[in-house]
């Protein structure tokens, strides 16, 4: 027989945890910009040991800060040779899906670490990964703002910023300067002299400030994942325009597309026109439409960043009894995405006295199969002689190389990743200083 006290006692604790399971629970909604703040800050609340909330350098036109939540076992510190991964959403302000999604998965890398989930233990502790759910907060208010009026969202309404300027043209064109085989020097003058709206500076100098290996842009109206290159050398509307990373690229595209639900099924298309799912839910940027000034090209010309884009529905902004099924339909992609950043190899470029070389470059010659081909994108490494070289399986000469050093050439065989906690091969280079 139950005392009343025990039974008191237990209807109160029984009251307790639900109280408790309330608080934290993920609530599936549209968040507002403020509901956004507070849903990242309970995840930081949740987890202090493992988040960390900063803004980036400038805040949108209306003045929104930027916010991003980190996701990393030492918060606020990037660690030798820990790869560094972001994604970015609601670019667009009436493209929502992603926003919301990355404030799930904000909340879910939360709970499982903290639920001894082994799989993603092994992604946070190995990885640094950077939210950004919302680059364009003052879009999402114009397009939220306009929505019963237009029974459903606009398909143009709040994609831009608040000054008109759609922020996925408004970075600089390295592509057409790459076209010409221009050098850095062309690069860092195009950077100096483009104006830029506030947004778009805002990412510019985080991606300058941080070693970002590999980076995904979240937006919405097709259900696909596209890759670099996204502008023609000639300015045709569409063109396939490969980049010398382009098997690379594909594998990238494949993983989200593969692991989504839907993406590479076929029937998925929100326009007649354009199946993708018939080729595999991916497609080439260019190949597709042509962009000026985007944001994915930029990350691959600019930094050392590989970034794809995906369009992650037909509906731009989704009802909110969809988001709980989205999230189920993006989840194993999102992650599996952010295991990407652990292909290829990894490694220290130093001097004799074991010093780290910054600013070395990375060559990569593919010679799988016989075939000797260079990969005509130069990683460079970090002020502690850090590189990371997405490869997929293959055979390959890397050559670590600086002026003033004797350059090095390693021949190295890329394995598939054989589990989740699989890391990019170690690959270490020792230069001789030619005048010491
Ligand atoms: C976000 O939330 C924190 C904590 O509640 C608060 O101090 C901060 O002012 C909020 N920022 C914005 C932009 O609402
Ligand atoms: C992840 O790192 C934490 C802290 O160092 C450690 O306690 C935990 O066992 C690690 N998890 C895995 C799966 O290695
Ligand atoms: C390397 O070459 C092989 C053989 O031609 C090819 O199948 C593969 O896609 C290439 N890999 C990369 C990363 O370019
Ligand atoms: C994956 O497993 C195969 C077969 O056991 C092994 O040869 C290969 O080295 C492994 N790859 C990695 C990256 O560990
Ligand atoms: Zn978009």
């Amino acid at each position: 027989m139950y005392s009343n006290m025990m039974k008191f006692t237990f209807i109160w604790s029984f009251i307790f945890a639900l109280t408790i399971q309330t608080i934290c629970s993920f609530e599936y909604k549209h968040h507002s910009n403020e509901e956004l703040n507070q849903s990242l800050q309970d995840v930081h609340h949740k987890c202090p040991s493992i988040t960390r909330l900063y803004e980036l350098s400038e805040k949108s036109v209306n003045g929104w800060p930027l916010t991003v939540i980190e996701i990393s076992t030492n918060p606020g510190e990037h660690e030798l040779l820990k790869p560094e991964f972001k994604y970015v959403a609601n670019m667009h302000g009436n493209e929502v899906l992603g926003r919301e999604l990355l404030l799930r998965l904000a909340d879910y890398l939360c709970n499982e670490y903290r639920n001894n989930n082994v799989d993603i233990q092994n992604l946070v502790n190995n990885t640094r990964i950077h939210l950004l759910p919302s680059l364009n907060p003052d879009g999402w208010e114009l397009a939220t703002a306009n929505l019963d009026q237009n029974h459903g969202s606009d398909w143009l309404l709040g994609r831009s910023n608040l000054n008109g300027i759609d922020i996925n043209r408004d970075f600089p064109d390295l592509d057409l300067i790459a076209f010409r085989h221009g050098d850095k020097d062309d690069f860092i003058n195009t950077l100096i002299y483009h104006k830029m709206q506030p947004e778009t500076r805002a990412i510019v100098v985080w991606l300058l400030s941080n070693p970002f290996v590999l980076s995904a842009n979240l937006h919405g109206g097709a259900l696909v994942a596209n890759y670099p290159f996204d502008e023609t050398p000639d300015g045709s509307m569409n063109t396939y325009t490969p980049s010398a990373d382009d098997t690379t690229f594909l594998h990238l595209a494949r993983t989200y597309a593969t692991n989504h639900r839907r993406m590479s099924h076929s029937g998925t298309a929100c326009d007649q026109d354009e199946d993708f799912g018939k080729q595999g839910g991916i497609t080439n940027g260019a190949a597709w439409y042509s962009v000026a000034g985007g944001m994915q090209d930029f990350n691959y010309l600019a930094t050392n960043t590989f970034e794809i884009t995906l369009e992650l529905g037909c509906d731009k902004y989704p009802p909110e009894s969809q988001l709980s099924k989205e999230w189920e339909d993006n989840k194993k992609a999102l992650l599996e995405f952010i295991n990407q950043a652990h292909i290829g190899a990894k490694g220290l470029v130093r001097d004799e006295n074991g010093m780290p070389i910054d600013n070395a470059i990375i060559r990569v010659q593919n010679i799988t199969d016989g075939v000797n081909q260079i990969i005509n994108h130069d990683i460079s490494t970090t002020k502690n002689g850090e590189y990371w070289r997405l490869l997929t399986p293959g055979l390959y000469e890397i050559m670590a190389a600086k002026s003033g050093y004797l350059p090095e050439v390693k021949t190295v065989s890329i394995e598939p990743r054989n589990t989740t906690a699989t890391q990019a091969k170690n690959v270490h280079f020792v230069l001789r200083n030619l005048f010491e």
